[in-house]
């Protein structure tokens, strides 16, 4: 079967795939994306991904190019063509084409790009047994709320951890606390047993994954604290982790050359990750 990409209106093979040489998305980052999963046919947490792009695109000033009934409709049915039962679905809507001018155009017609893949992410080596991570400096803009295509300072990010042997880079503020990490949000399990992560008001991304976790975590009777943490925080730390749609609930078993606990995945995290995967497998027992 043909890998197919949807691309304003039609369903194309995805070699041939493209956009006009001047959308502003290829040539000014403007636009916006999300990224949701779907396993065993199911979309995971998909309003709030919907809701969250919907978002992105107001602020921004730009218009949902389709109504919500039929972005899902062609969710669904995209992911159904490419035969996709587990795997990811990305979503990208720019300003759309227009002359090369920094400013906004007053007449674009918003491009919406879909692509789907593959994954068995509930056998994934990295998940279950845990990633090493580096820090880094957070060279990001101040609206990080946004899930925009402006993903350079992520890539290089990404790319300075894997030269390094890692798998992820989380990223640090000028205060020297960790923001989250390039393409995930950022937790520690303190020796007290408390779970903390940033608060979403603190110029990071808004995670789904994020959100779903602090209510299972309450439904666990789990204690979770919403503030930011340093470096040294996160190498003391008793377990440490991270989230995100395709990551689900990934331990962290290296922070640059600090081992945590005994170089593999904690209680508290695996326990967390059990109770993730239980919410996505399970449709009964989904919030
Ligand atoms: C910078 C950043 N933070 C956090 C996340 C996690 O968000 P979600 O759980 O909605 O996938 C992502 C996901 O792509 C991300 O790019």
């Amino acid at each position: 079967m043909a890998r197919l990409a949807y691309v304003d209106g039609r369903y194309t093979p995805h070699q041939d795939a493209a956009v006009h040489v001047e959308d502003r998305g290829f040539q000014f980052s403007d636009g916006v994306y999300e990224v949701a999963v779907c396993i065993d046919s199911a979309l995971i947490d998909l309003t709030p991904h919907l809701d969250r792009l919907e978002r992105s695109l107001s602020e921004l000033e730009i218009s949902l190019p389709t109504s919500r009934r039929v972005l899902e409709m062609v969710m669904k049915e995209l992911l159904a063509r490419n035969g996709v039962r587990d795997g990811l679905i990305y979503i990208q809507i720019t300003r759309g084409t227009a002359p090369r001018d920094h400013a906004f155009p007053s007449n674009a017609k918003p491009t919406l790009v879909m692509t789907t893949k593959r994954v068995d992410f509930l056998n994934q080596k990295k998940i279950l047994d845990g990633v090493k991570i580096i820090t880094t400096p957070d060279l990001r803009w101040d609206r990080c709320d946004i899930k925009s295509v402006s993903l350079l300072p992520n890539c290089i990010a990404k790319t300075e951890a894997r030269r390094a042997g890692g798998d992820e880079a989380w990223l640090v503020d000028k205060s020297g606390c960790v923001t989250e990490g390039t393409s995930c949000n950022a937790w520690i399990v303190t020796h007290d047993d408390k779970l903390l992560t940033r608060a979403t008001t603190d110029n990071i991304l808004r995670g789904v994954t994020r959100a779903t976790l602090m209510e299972l975590a309450a439904e666990m009777s789990l204690t979770f604290e919403e503030r930011p943490f340093t470096v040294e925080e996160a190498k003391s730390a008793r377990e440490a982790f991270s989230t995100s749609a395709t990551s689900f609930v990934t331990p962290v078993v290296q922070i640059d050359d600090t081992v945590l606990g005994n170089g593999a995945p904690g209680l508290f995290t695996s326990r967390l990750q059990d109770r993730y995967f239980e919410y996505c497998v399970n449709k009964e027992s989904a919030l």
